[in-house]
């Protein structure tokens, strides 16, 4: 397949939707590409990244889709000077939970104020400081959401698509997304790869919090994949973890069924089987983990409802520590 440069030049007058991706990350890179691949046709040089220095530059990347079919394209990365930033109408933040704030607190100033932002990532925390943020600065729009798309990362800039999944998306704060932007983002149903929107969207992203809760922690310290967790010796830890995580979100008023989280974590163990975790591989390859907004999340709003969680809390002592080891 050909090269395609996607980088709009700041002289060419342009009325387009431009998209910006902020971490290049798996399911970054997936994320670009996917919204690149549906746009080619229509309104190409809108998808970027935005990169972690001042240099805006090209980037060779290579994709391989669910077909096998390998596609090669040239990426922007505007550098976070670049005055382009401030025709990014949405952006999407596929960086990790515990980068969040650091890497999309500075930028707030230079994205235009009808910039709508999604939060993308696993856990949940990070939504606070940045509304907060929103709020006293620019006042964008604020949506959060969660993939189950899979991707792996086979070198820096080449990226897989390794499982299928629904993306699930709802609005926190702020302006609510344009129509125009919702419909490009409909475009990701390519592949039957469902987009949802949830409103409320904190209750999907406590389900999902749920899976994390159960799965990263235990195949990262127990050095398996996803699939040996549905061995019985798993089951009284996995029914503990579910059992604190829907008292906490009880007290956060998110109201959850423990019946219906435990299966859907059974199902994602059964459709995962042979994957092994982010935290596992976080921890294989000795990078920082997300146990702090996983597992951490329901410690922290425990301690805020005087409410005990001794599971979830020795689970992140003990990722902590293998973290450290
Ligand atoms: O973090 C992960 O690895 C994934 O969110 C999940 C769903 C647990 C599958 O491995």
């Amino acid at each position: 397949m050909g090269i395609t440069s996607r980088l709009p030049p700041s002289s060419t007058p342009d009325n387009t939707a431009h998209i910006a991706v902020l971490g290049a990350g798996a399911i970054g890179q997936l994320m670009y590409h996917k919204l690149s691949v549906n746009t080619q046709a229509v309104q190409a040089n809108d998808v970027v990244f935005i990169g972690r220095d001042k240099l805006t530059r090209q980037q060779p990347l290579s994709f391989i889709d669910h077909t096998q079919h390998t596609h090669e394209s040239l990426a922007a990365i505007l550098g976070t000077d670049d005055d382009r930033l401030v025709r990014i109408e949405l952006l999407f933040v596929c960086v990790k939970a515990y980068q969040v704030e650091q890497a999309l607190i500075p930028l707030l100033v230079k994205l235009s104020p009808q910039c709508h932002i999604v939060l993308l990532h696993n856990g949940l925390g990070p939504h606070l400081p940045v509304a907060a943020a929103l709020a006293k600065h620019q006042g964008q729009g604020l949506s959060l959401g969660t993939t189950s798309q899979a991707a792996l990362k086979l070198s820096q800039w080449q990226v897989k698509h390794s499982g299928f999944g629904v993306t699930q998306l709802g609005h926190y704060c702020g302006a609510l997304i344009s129509a125009k932007l919702k419909a490009r983002l409909t475009n990701l149903h390519c592949d039957n790869q469902p987009i949802e929107w949830h409103q409320p969207v904190l209750p999907v992203l406590w389900q999902k919090l749920a899976i994390n809760a159960v799965i990263n922690p235990l195949t990262a310290l127990n050095h398996c994949a996803n699939g040996q967790l549905a061995r019985a010796e798993y089951q009284p830890q996995i029914r503990a973890i579910i059992d604190e995580l829907v008292q906490v979100a009880k007290y956060d008023g998110i109201t959850l069924d423990k019946a219906a989280i435990s299966a859907r974590v059974y199902q994602v163990i059964d459709l995962t089987a042979a994957n092994f975790s982010s935290m596992y591989q976080d921890i294989a390859h000795n990078r920082a983990t997300e146990i702090n907004e996983i597992n951490g999340y329901i410690c922290q709003q425990a301690k805020l409802d005087h409410l005990n969680v001794p599971i979830n809390q020795s689970l992140v002592d003990k990722v902590l520590q293998l973290s450290q080891s």
